[in-house]
Formats: C-alpha cells, structure tokens, sequence
C-alpha cells in the first residue's frame, strides 16, 4: 500500500516535470471536484463535453469565457463556479485538453 503510493508520487513528479504546461495542469486540480475524465459527478464528464463540442468552431472561445465566468444552462440549472484567476493560456490549453478527449 505504502509502495504504491510511492510509485503514484514517483509518476505524479515525473510527469509534471517533463510536461511544459505543468501549471495548467495544476491549476485543473480544483475542477476534479466537480468534473471526471470519464464519469459525470456535478458537472459533466470532460469526455462528454469533447463529444457535444468537438465539432463546433465556435465553442472553443466560449468553453474559455466559461470556465473563467462559471455558469449555468448547457447541461443544467446546477451552475459551474467562476476561475477569474486562471490565465488565458492556461484556459486555453485546458479548453484544448479537454476537446482532445476521445
Ligand atoms: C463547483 C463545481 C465545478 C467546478 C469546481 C468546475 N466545474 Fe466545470 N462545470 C460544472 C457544472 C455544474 C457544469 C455544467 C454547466 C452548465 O450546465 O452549463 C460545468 C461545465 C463545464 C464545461 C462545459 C461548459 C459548457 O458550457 O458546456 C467545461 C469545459 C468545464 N466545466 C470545465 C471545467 C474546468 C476546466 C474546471 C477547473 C478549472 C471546472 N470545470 C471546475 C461544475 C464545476
């Protein structure tokens, strides 16, 4: 047990060393409260939400203003909380993260 979460930190560390948007990353660990890759908890999975706007040009801006405004009405009445602190470029690589999701 212990050995195991050893080797989590090991492979935790590693990856935000090699990985150039390590705050972005980090600046998402908030949204896991609320969101999972695959399983909807309050709001949306992130894959659902690559689904529903993949195809849409328009909605890469308007995922950004989103995260930063929160909001409600897409997908519900329970509204997202608003991000006024996080930084365009790592709204925009989290927005390109999520919309990579397959
Ligand atoms: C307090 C809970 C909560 C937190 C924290 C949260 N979200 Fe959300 N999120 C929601 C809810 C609820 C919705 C659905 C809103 C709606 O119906 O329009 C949502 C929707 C979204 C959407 C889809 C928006 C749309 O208009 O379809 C994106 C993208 C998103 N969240 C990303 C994030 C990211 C990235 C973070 C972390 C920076 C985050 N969320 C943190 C609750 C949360």
């Amino acid at each position: 047990m212990a050995k195991n979460f050893i080797y989590l930190l090991l492979l935790l560390s590693l990856n935000s060393f090699s990985n150039p948007n390590k705050k972005a990353l980090e600046n998402m660990n908030g949204c896991y409260a609320c969101h999972s890759v695959k399983v909807k908890i309050i709001g949306p999975s992130f894959i659902e939400i690559s689904k529903k706007y993949k195809n849409q040009s328009a909605s890469r801006n308007d995922l950004v203003k989103k995260i930063r405004d929160g909001g409600s009405g897409n997908w519900g009445s329970i509204p997202m909380i608003a991000h006024p602190n996080i930084s365009e470029e790592d709204l925009s690589f989290m927005v390109d993260w999520i919309l990579s999701l397959k």
